[in-house]
């Protein structure tokens, strides 16, 4: 199915003398939208309400949540519920049957302050209504190896991407799909408990979490 498609655009790039891209395929951009719920916004990083704001980036490349009270901090003596903070949202994804999607790559980026030992990670997991069983994670930690680790300060940047095996696809019933997100951040200082950790992923410091969709037929 898809080999005539790429012949297609090998022999175009061909005779106009460029570099062939991959083929896309993506539905009618014009019935693609998405909807936060309003029954969503559950967690401490999200408080109720307006603390985050979902875009859809154009030709639905993307999706992009910006926060506004979503921070954690950590120093002697702190409490559990500051050291860690959560977001869980839902969405309903609007596009045409035959089509389906999958959140394939992430980008986080915010500002922190680490001290020495003292390890901070951010995780965003999706899976769509469609098929509850099948989830994925993303995980921000500075290397794959492990938690970014103090002594850090400053801003971050981290791109997650699964491996193409481990994309979750969404149902191919179209209309709509139901997305459920759930992202947090940490920070420990179990190595040190007597240092300190802050870790933003506010949007006014210009730090978003943004998601990078792929589409197929069905
Ligand atoms: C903090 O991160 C370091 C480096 O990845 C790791 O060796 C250590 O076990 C982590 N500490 C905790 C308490 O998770």
């Amino acid at each position: 199915m898809h080999a005539l498609p790429t012949r297609l655009l090998a022999l175009t790039a061909f005779i106009l003398g460029i570099v062939a891209s991959p083929v896309s395929h993506h539905p009618d951009w014009s019935k693609v939208f998405i909807k936060l719920l309003p029954t969503s916004g559950f967690g401490s990083g999200c408080p109720p309400p307006d603390s985050v704001n979902p875009t859809l980036g154009p030709n639905g490349a993307w999706l992009n949540l910006a926060f506004y009270k979503y921070f954690a901090e950590v120093y002697p003596g702190s409490k559990p519920s500051e050291n860690y903070k959560n977001c869980q949202l839902q969405f309903e994804v609007h596009f045409p049957p035959g089509w389906s999607l999958t959140l394939f790559k992430t980008t986080f980026t915010g500002r922190f302050t680490l001290d020495e030992g003292v390890n901070a990670t951010q995780e965003a997991t999706y899976h769509f209504g469609g098929n509850p069983q099948a989830t994925a994670t993303f995980i921000c930690d500075g290397d794959s190896m492990g938690p970014w680790t103090g002594p850090r300060k400053g801003r971050y940047s981290c791109l997650d991407e699964l491996l193409v095996g481990k994309y979750i696809w969404s149902s191919c019933k179209g209309t709509f799909e139901t997305l459920f997100i759930e992202t947090s951040i940490e920070l420990d200082n179990s190595d040190n408990k007597g240092g300190s950790g802050f870790i933003n992923t506010e949007s006014s410091e210009t730090a978003t979490q943004q998601f990078e969709l792929l589409w197929k037929p069905c």
